[in-house]
């Protein structure tokens, strides 16, 4: 997804990586079950797109698990700086968390070790191959209190007001029915629960990355006002993300 560095030039590593995620980019599922047609539109795909928008963008192609090691690269470190992300979680031991889109899991066991053994990470994703990595890793890393779990494409399957918070790093864009599986979250989350959107900066040059692949703070505020979320904070403070926080909201009328 690294199309150029800071600079501006292409990074030779990151077009590789980019070309062969590009290559290996899951095909569009089949619309089965396709809840409301009206809120989606079509148009004709772009390069890492699947033609089908929402609110005004287009939504980017799934990442495949075949590109999974670049989710585990070493230069990550500096460019999403996780400790920042996960400071602004405000993680407590015994909190029930859930990393929707979790990949390998570089976020779940960072999570894991903040909650501890009395907490739980439900780490969700809707490829079993990406789950079988994760758990790989989490046996590695020794992190017992992460579950996987293989979600669906408008449903987590997460247990109803279990979560106190839910972290989506890099994936939102990426969900093929946004606005259903929003909804789900947010029937997931605990009364007063938090979601978290850390999305690549659009709109910004510096940021390196593919344009469906990155969300201004407007859009994604935009798309999480339409559910039961309040706005809490967005730490702008990341090298090239915003991780944007919001409260599940107790009553709700749209
Ligand atoms: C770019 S990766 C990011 C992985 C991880 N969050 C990280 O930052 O390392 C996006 C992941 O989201 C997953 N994904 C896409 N749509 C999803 C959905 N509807 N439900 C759960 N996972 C989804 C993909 O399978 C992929 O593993």
């Amino acid at each position: 997804m690294i199309v150029q560095d800071r600079s501006g030039r292409k990074s030779k590593p990151a077009l590789v990586l980019l070309l062969l995620i590009h290559a290996l980019a899951l095909p569009t599922a089949a619309p089965a079950g396709e809840s409301a047609p009206s809120r989606y539109t079509t148009v004709p795909a772009s390069a890492d797109g699947i033609g089908k928008v929402y609110l005004g963008r287009e939504i980017a192609q799934v990442m495949s698990f075949h590109g999974a090691q670049w989710l585990e690269r070493a230069e990550r470190v500096d460019e999403e700086r996780p400790e920042l992300v996960l400071a602004a979680l405000e993680l407590k031991p015994g909190m029930t968390v859930a990393d929707i889109g979790a990949g390998t899991g570089y976020y779940s066991w960072r999570m894991a070790q903040r909650v501890g053994a009395s907490g739980t990470v439900y780490a969700v994703d809707i490829q079993p191959e990406m789950i079988k990595l994760l758990e790989r890793q989490m046996s590695r890393r020794g992190a017992a209190n992460v579950k996987p779990v293989l979600g669906g494409l408008t449903d987590p399957g997460l247990p109803p007001g279990s979560i106190d918070l839910a972290l989506m790093v890099d994936v939102y864009h990426e969900f093929e029915y946004p606005y259903e599986m929003l909804a789900a979250i947010v029937r997931a989350l605990k009364p007063g629960g938090r979601l978290v959107f850390v999305e690549f900066r659009g709109g910004d040059a510096a940021v390196p990355i593919k344009p469906l692949h990155t969300m201004t703070e407007a859009q994604v505020r935009k798309e999480a006002a339409i559910h039961a979320l309040q706005w809490v904070k967005t730490a702008r403070d990341l090298p090239w993300q915003n991780a944007i926080v919001f409260r599940k909201l107790s009553s709700f009328q749209r």
